[in-house]
């Protein structure tokens, strides 16, 4: 019989650790590195520099990509400035992922990097599958959460499926600038990455209420899709029903006739601040070759639901919509 001792504890197990801690001791267990950067864009370039992008196989990315004078393009400019090999994989109308599409450009292709987008808060149903895809032919997975940061940080909906996700603070809470870099595992740190984040980013996610935040937004967008839905003739929500966890950062919808852009100006004009993401495709995404993202980009409208927005305002912004597009049809 083996001997336990005084202490219950078997001689040979002494000198160990505990079976389990009091309190987790594991500083790298669980851990999502994050780095701070100005813009997600620039959080995005410096990570495909660090995997070589440019030099190893180049990037496959989703063919829903938009430009503006104003801001350039915040996923494509990254791609051109480092002038690396690029493809497109094709979105459905309802911009869902092609995943036929994908695999097969995936196995063509054999890019460095499979760039995921979570459009408008909503991962797409598919999201996990296509990253699948993506490792199995070596890429390395990237999920852009520009628009999705209440999905991940709130909801636990997506952000973990890739080996890295961008968030950009400016976008969804009301600060000035911030792109962050999250690195799930340890594959691509640096010895920068173990820096703690600066202030200014702690300030934007600390001193916030994220969940009551995503509550709100969710809130606003239930009672869009609501007050919405007797305008079906004119318009269709892009986005139906959220799954859990997803928090969106606005609410998609498609005009059915109205001259989308007339309707962007005058909602705006009217006080209601409505965008189109995306109005403009980038010049590499062409009609010809991509013509359900052309098909999208010339119906959406993005309506707000973010947390500043009250729900008397929602009811004010469905009724000056629904006058515009009545005298269009
Ligand atoms: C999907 C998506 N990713 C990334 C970006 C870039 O964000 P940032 O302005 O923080 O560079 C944008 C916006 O430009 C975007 O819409």
């Amino acid at each position: 019989m083996r001997s336990v001792g005084k202490l219950g504890v078997p001689p040979d197990r002494r000198h160990l650790l505990a079976v389990i801690e009091r309190r987790a001791i594991r500083p790298d267990g669980f851990r999502r590195l994050v780095e701070p950067f100005p813009r997600a864009r620039d959080a995005f370039q410096a990570f495909m520099v660090r995997v070589g992008v440019p030099e190893r196989g180049g990037i496959l990315l989703p063919a829903y990509i938009g430009w503006s004078a104003r801001e350039g393009s915040g996923v494509f400019d990254p791609v051109r400035a480092l002038g690396a090999t690029f493809e497109f994989y094709r979105v459905t109308r309802s911009l869902h992922i092609d995943v036929e599409d994908l695999a097969q450009k995936l196995n063509r292709l054999k890019p460095r990097v499979l760039l995921l987008i979570h459009y408008f808060g909503y991962p797409d149903p598919n999201y996990r599958q296509a990253a699948a895809l993506g490792r199995e032919a070596g890429a390395i997975v990237v999920e852009d959460e520009a628009h999705a940061l209440f999905s991940d940080q709130v909801g636990f909906a997506c952000g973990r499926a890739g080996e890295a996700a961008l968030f950009s603070l400016h976008k969804m809470l009301p600060v000035d600038s911030g792109g962050l870099l999250l690195l799930n595992g340890a594959r691509w740190r640096t010895e920068t990455s173990d820096k703690a984040p600066g202030a200014e980013y702690a300030r934007a996610l600390g001193q916030y209420d994220l969940a009551a935040i995503a509550q709100r937004r969710l809130e606003n967008a239930r009672a869009l899709s609501t007050l919405l839905s007797p305008l079906a003739q004119f318009l269709e929500p892009l986005r139906h029903e959220s799954q859990p966890g997803v928090v969106p950062q606005t609410f998609p919808v498609t005009l059915k006739k109205a001259p989308r852009d007339e309707i962007y100006e005058q909602m705006n004009r009217a006080g209601f601040g409505v965008v189109s993401l995306y109005h403009t495709m980038v010049d590499a995404i062409s009609a010809e070759a991509f013509p359900e993202s052309h098909w999208l980009a010339r119906r959406v409208l993005n309506l707000p639901v973010h947390q500043d927005a009250s729900p008397d305002a929602l009811v004010e912004m469905v009724g000056c919509l629904r006058r515009l597009l009545e005298s269009y049809h």
